[in-house]
């Protein structure tokens, strides 16, 4: 990881900036602010993100901030320019889009999303892996959480850019998103170190629950007693963004109350879907998937109850369970 001193962070700023101030003041802007306003925000909530405008054209950035060939280049290394590769031509990465800047732990804009004002392809542009920006580690809204407060005791885990701010804009400022990217060891490490509790509310699609079941296993090895993880699954089609401008707050809130799953819970309702514990085979299966998994957790206390709960669901002794891993077969 490159250290603080890096040349990009005043053009990613500076870029900031720009697209900031082409939202409020380019000719082209009003479609821009229809789209967010008919996203339900408010101009307080687009301020508080940073919310910007790419204009449409090939080089309003270049021109902008371009200057010589070397500032160029630096800007092609922030992501923000594209060079190309046969003709050596210079364009601005976004164009025509809304853009949410993505800052790291402590504010520093490292990376953009950029989203069509419409349905076209793709919907999301983000800015490529450059030397402030490793896609994987960032969690888009975290630096905006913790700023909106001192002692946050828990974060919610989304999808998007727009799940984020609308969960801001209805008053719940705890939520950062991954940004379509699997849910990493690294992030669960990071906001472990900001919070003794999380919640995974991902879309209520084939896509968000395999990113849930894959956030678990990423949570396992972070788990140690004391922490908490829940997951709130959502309804086929609904993502946090449209269900609390559908529901509001009061009903969001009283789903997490009364939805989310401890990650036990969610743990064994999953892997039941897979083995069925009321036959003998079924048993077998459901320790044989379980068991690599409760040994991962490093919370002596969790690992004793959920190999006792595995026990109940089983028969099997949870004294001996750990010993029951697969023995090899025998050769033919
Ligand atoms: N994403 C992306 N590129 C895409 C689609 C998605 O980078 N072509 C990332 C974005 O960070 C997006 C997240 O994955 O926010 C979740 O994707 P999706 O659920 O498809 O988008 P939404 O955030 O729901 O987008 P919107 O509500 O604006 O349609
Ligand atoms: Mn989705
Ligand atoms: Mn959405
Ligand atoms: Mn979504
Ligand atoms: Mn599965």
């Amino acid at each position: 990881r490159q250290s603080g001193d890096s040349p990009l962070y005043p053009l990613l700023e500076a870029a900031a900036g720009y697209y900031r101030q082409a939202l409020k003041s380019h000719p082209a802007r009003q479609a821009a602010v229809d789209y967010l306003k008919g996203r339900g925000l408010s101009g307080v909530i687009a301020r508080d993100f940073g919310l910007g405008f790419a204009p449409p054209g090939w080089d309003n950035l270049m021109k902008h901030l371009g200057g010589d060939s070397l500032q160029q280049k630096a800007l092609i290394d922030a992501g923000l320019l594209i060079e190309n590769a046969d003709s050596g031509k210079r364009y601005d990465r976004f164009r025509d889009r809304v853009m949410f800047p993505i800052r790291d732990s402590r504010g520093r804009v490292i990376a953009f999303g950029g989203r069509v004002l419409g349905d076209d392809k793709p919907k999301y542009l983000n800015s490529p892996e450059t030397p402030v920006f490793h896609k994987g580690q960032e969690l888009y809204g975290l630096y905006e959480a913790r700023k909106s407060s001192r002692d946050l005791d828990e974060i919610l885990v989304v999808e998007g850019y727009m799940d984020v701010i609308a969960l801001a804009q209805q008053g719940l400022r705890n939520a950062v998103a991954t940004l379509g990217t699997a849910t990493s060891e690294e992030h669960i490490k990071r906001l472990f170190r900001v919070v003794p509790s999380l919640l995974f509310c991902f879309d209520g699609d084939s896509a968000g629950r395999n990113a849930a079941w894959r956030a678990l296993e990423s949570c396992l090895p972070n788990l140690q007693d004391g922490r908490r993880v829940r997951f709130l699954f959502l309804p086929e089609g609904e993502d946090p963004d449209s269900l609390v401008r559908r529901e509001g707050t009061d009903a969001f809130r009283a789903r997490i109350h009364q939805q989310a799953q401890p990650l036990a819970d969610y743990f064994f309702r999953h892997l039941m879907e897979e083995a069925d514990p009321s036959t003998l085979e079924g048993k077998a299966h459901l320790a044989t998937l379980a068991m690599p998994l409760i040994e991962r957790l490093p919370g002596a206390n969790l690992r004793a109850l959920m190999r006792q709960r595995l026990g109940e669901l089983t028969g099997l002794d949870p004294a001996t369970l750990g010993e029951h891993a697969e023995r090899p077969s025998a050769p033919p």
